[in-house]
């Protein structure tokens, strides 16, 4: 059954997104980071979260499979092999996803697959519009959904639609070198608001709808096009601070992270947990961390460097190049540094539960996050949260992740100068107590203030007109 408003006054809220997160029945399951961000919300909202199944039938769907699960109804729909290939492969992570990132070289377009992913939103929008009812705030999120507003618009819905774009939105010069990119910004200004993760991508892409699109740049956020009116503004997204925390406290007893206190010995650990995507800047860092070895040679047999790797979109050539480049450097220094009892680097592919990686962040003296480009990267703020405030240790954090406009008292470098990063992984090793202790206290508390339920909070603030959407229904 369609849930509806009911009396509350509090408008229903509606999710949609590529991928939908159904809460796992045994409860043990790790929540991805946007399903944390919703639970709040929906529990003051009551919901519906719509997205792809996951799966892929010869059949498109043209209606969703509902799943009702507390006051959260989820309606998932299947893809077709074709579009899988031409919509979530293809135009999203072979042309967008490597322009979001700065990465004119590796972006690959093709018509077909653009032509296939105005299809899927086509028939995402068809499906959606008969469940929204005239009070629903509508949220989507992410790259693979951005022409969902003006296909929904197309079909009379005139409801509030709002955007966050969880990646880097890059200056109108890169996007521009995507066929396409001119639409995707008219699209865009079929939404009443556009979160991004930081100031730099608003402007970016408020210099996109104004060269590009011809639309005026009004006061503060505020862009025109015609009628139309849309705010562009950063959200900087957050994370659970408190039960990030919480579980890595726990974890010395989980089974794994002892194993890993165990095989440590008197070493330190230095860690990396990335999907295994060029974005990540993982053989890069592998390099640096090589150059750390080389011109630090008593720290030979001293250190360990686990990289938690899981696979990602391997069906997209580029991702299987990184591959097996990362495979190759991997076992370049490996052989070359590494000795009979000691192996420099520790590289795995499994998929860990949260507390499992919260408590190897904890153990962990030197957090390694040097991401090419990356929207905000939510891997440096868990790894400050998972810290012992007695005895933390030290992020090395890329300029070029969102997270360092935040984290200033990070290391900051530039993931592409390798002595620069060995240095900085030097300096995080060698780093006092007390300084230690004094930047980690500066860095929780930026992360606590900007935490997961004050991001929700204020987009759908915004989203709703400005009005505090818990406290009253909302006027459209
Ligand atoms: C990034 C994107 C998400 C995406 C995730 C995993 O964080 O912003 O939208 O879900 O990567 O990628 P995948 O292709 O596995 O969904």
């Amino acid at each position: 059954p369609q849930q509806t408003n009911g009396d509350s006054g509090v408008p229903r809220l509606v999710v949609v997104s590529n991928r939908v997160a159904i809460p796992d029945p045994t409860g043990k399951g790790s929540a991805g980071g946007l399903a944390v961000a919703l639970k709040e919300a929906f529990e003051a909202h009551r919901g519906l979260w719509f997205g792809w199944s996951g799966k892929v039938a010869a059949q498109p769907s043209t209606t969703p499979r509902i799943v009702d699960k507390g006051n959260v109804q989820y309606a998932l729909m299947d893809l077709t092999p074709l579009d899988r290939q031409e919509y979530y492969n293809g135009f999203a992570n072979r042309a967008l996803w490597p322009i979001m990132h700065y990465r004119i070289g590796l972006s690959e377009f093709s018509r077909a697959d653009y032509a296939g992913y105005l299809r899927v939103n086509r028939s995402f929008a068809s499906a959606l519009a008969g469940m929204i009812q005239p009070d629903d705030l509508i949220w989507v999120h992410d790259y693979h959904l951005i022409p969902l507003a003006a296909e929904l618009r197309a079909l009379g819905v005139t409801n509030r639609i709002g955007y966050f774009h969880h990646i880097p939105w890059p200056a109108p010069e890169v996007l521009g070198t995507l066929p396409g990119s001119q639409d995707l910004l008219r699209d865009i200004t079929e939404y009443n608001l556009v979160g991004v993760q930081t100031d730099l991508d608003a402007d970016n892409l408020r210099r996109g709808l104004v060269q590009e699109v011809g639309a005026i740049q009004r006061k503060g956020d505020l862009v025109e096009l015609g009628e139309k009116q849309i705010r562009v503004k950063g959200f900087p997204i957050g994370i659970d601070v408190n039960s990030f925390q919480q579980a890595a406290k726990r974890s010395s007893t989980n089974r794994l992270v002892r194993q890993t206190v165990a095989g440590l010995g008197s070493r330190r650990l230095i860690i990396g947990i990335d999907r295994l995507d060029y974005s990540k800047g993982i053989p890069e860092r592998m390099e640096s961390f090589e150059r750390f070895l080389i011109g630090n040679p008593d720290q030979r047999g001293q250190v360990t460097y686990l990289q938690v790797t899981p696979v990602s979109r391997s069906e997209v050539p580029e991702y299987a190049t990184l591959s097996r480049v990362v495979n190759e450097t991997l076992g370049r220094i490996n052989g070359s540094l590494g000795e009979p009892g000691w192996v420099p680097i520790h590289y795995v592919n499994s998929t860990y539960p949260r507390p499992v990686l919260a408590g190897l962040n904890r153990l962990a003296r030197v957090g390694l996050v040097t991401p090419m480009r990356d929207g905000m990267n939510l891997v440096a703020k868990e790894y400050v949260a998972a810290q012992d405030p007695e005895d933390p240790g030290m992020l090395v954090l890329s300029k070029f992740a969102g997270a360092a406009q935040q984290m200033t008292d990070a290391l900051i470098v530039n993931p592409n100068d390798k002595i620069e990063v060995a240095e900085a992984i030097r300096d995080a090793l060698y780093m006092g107590r007390e300084e230690r202790v004094a930047r980690w206290e500066r860095m929780m508390a930026t992360i606590t203030q900007c935490d997961i339920a004050s991001w929700t909070a204020s987009f759908l603030k915004d989203l709703s007109g400005g009005r505090s959407p818990g406290a009253g229904r909302i006027l459209r």
